[in-house]
């Protein structure tokens, strides 16, 4: 007996349109669509009816960079796979793109393993794997190419954290080098660390201490730079694609803009963190900065502007969370009196869909740039399209029911993520999500979590659709 499930009366947004019609979930796919009232959608029947009256219907989001319980700073990020997909699910994401850490000196595979185990049985929603590449040799170069056979299709370089995750240029030339061989996707964390290492030094040598200076000494320059010469790698590679991952300054952005007007494959991601917060919240008293210490940092407000637009021109085509969460209680707190030792990241997995809806409602952005940026784009970007990110006939009913007119307050007291702050405290948003299928399984009905650990599964991703 087949699984049914009808979803009636919603206003279905995708990437491409718009359409006010019923969809029909068939063995955790789309069946079909059809509009409200047509003969075809009176004619289905299904076990379980949603009504949609009044709310969108959305592909759930797509999370292209997360980090589940990655060791950072001498400590561990706080949410495991098993909190971080719950909390991702209830914010309208169904599928997380997680990064591998491959230890220096390790194989590569020894990293997959340790993700693998990490996740299987865990997770509430579908995801998948990134590799950060920690060490360039032979022996890994190699490994890459059977690692893109088994759908690791995406490869993360530093040219930031000296003695930690770094690759120099040779590395990451050989390693774009290679990628452009096997077709994989390089990823970039564009800063230029050893430079930045010198600044940390002559910032704490002078007393500069707090968090605030996180964001001074990772200069805007820095990032621009890094970005100017990580395009150039990429042509000498031959032109091979490349995706800059958490552009926060605008001065990198005019890199990647200046780039695609050339015609090259360079594809750039932002962060909610990046639109919505800044260098104030850095610089909040009683080291509460440290709960917006990131890398790339926070910009002075004014390069949210040029971000937006960078959405609306396509010049920035991702926003993904970056989410990696450190509580401010024992982790942020190491970095108390040495703004260096903070462990690097925040929160957000939970809170992506709902602030880009609300960039919606403050008019940054359409409602279908929103679909696209946040499902879609990532879905294409990352293999994964059109079994996700979109809703058509033969997609997995990843689906959300989105009310658009439904208030909330951002807030730690209410979030799922397990971290004890939230970077949006006391934000009021307009929109919350309602209900989420994942493969046509409910995981959250009407605001109540339903879900299973273990009922997300391992996605293995084709290479990015954007490079064929
Ligand atoms: O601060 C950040 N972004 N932490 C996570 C690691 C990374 O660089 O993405
Ligand atoms: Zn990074
Ligand atoms: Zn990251």
């Amino acid at each position: 007996m087949s699984e049914r499930t009808l979803i009636r009366g919603g206003l279905v947004i995708t990437a491409a349109e718009e359409t006010h019609a019923d969809v029909l979930v068939e063995d955790g796919r789309v069946a079909a669509l059809a509009a409200h009232g047509s003969s075809a959608a009176e004619g289905w029947s299904a076990g379980r009816t949603i009504d949609a009256t009044g709310k969108y219907v959305i592909p759930g989001g797509v999370d292209g960079h997360t980090h589940m319980e990655m060791p950072f700073g001498g400590t561990f990020a706080s949410d495991t796979f098993e909190t971080g997909t719950r909390a991702a699910a209830w914010g309208g994401t169904t599928t997380v793109v997680d990064f591998v850490v491959q230890s220096v000196g390790r194989p590569l595979r020894e990293g997959l393993d340790t993700w693998h185990a990490k996740a299987e049985g865990n997770c509430a929603i579908d995801y998948g794997f990134h590799m950060i590449l920690s060490d360039v040799n032979d022996s890994t170069l190699k490994e890459m190419d059977l690692l893109v056979a088994e759908g690791i299709t995406s490869f993360k370089l530093f040219m930031a954290y000296p003695g930690v995750f770094y690759s120099d240029d040779g590395r990451i030339l050989r390693a774009m080098q290679r990628a452009g061989r096997n077709g994989g996707l390089t990823m970039m964390h564009a800063e230029n660390g050893i430079a930045i290492d010198v600044l940390v030094e002559q910032a704490l040598a002078a007393g500069r201490s707090d968090p605030r200076y996180h964001g001074e000494v990772r200069k805007a320059l820095l990032e621009a730079e890094a970005t100017h010469r990580a395009i150039q790698l990429a042509r000498v590679a031959g032109e091979v694609p490349l995706y800059i991952v958490h552009v926060s300054a605008e001065e990198a952005l005019a890199e990647i803009a200046g780039a695609r007007d050339r015609g090259l494959n360079v594809f750039g991601e932002t962060c909610p963190q990046y639109l919505f917060l800044s260098t104030d919240n850095l610089a909040e008293p009683d080291f509460e900065g440290a709960k917006y210490v990131c890398s790339t940092p926070l910009r002075p407000r004014e390069h949210q502007a040029a971000l937006w637009r960078g959405l609306r021109t396509n010049d920035l085509q991702v926003v993904s969370t970056d989410h990696c969460p450190f509580c401010f209680s024992g982790q942020k707190e190491l970095g108390r009196g040495d703004f260096s030792k903070i462990p690097n990241g925040m929160p957000g997995v939970e809170n992506r869909m709902d602030l880009l809806h609300q960039a919606v409602v403050d008019g940054h952005i359409s409602r279908r740039r929103w679909i696209e940026i946040a499902c879609a784009t990532p879905a294409r970007m990352f293999g994964l399209y059109p079994g996700k990110g979109t809703i058509a006939p033969g997609a997995d009913a990843d689906l959300v029911v989105y009310d658009p007119r439904a208030e909330q307050v951002l807030s730690a007291r209410t979030h799922h993520m397990n971290v004890d702050y939230s970077a949006y405290e006391g934000r009021r948003v307009t929109g919350r999500v309602e209900t989420v299928l994942s493969r046509g399984v409910p995981v959250i009905e009407d605001r109540a979590y339903v879900g299973q650990a273990g009922h997300g599964v391992y996605l293995p991703r084709g290479v990015s659709q954007y490079l064929n």
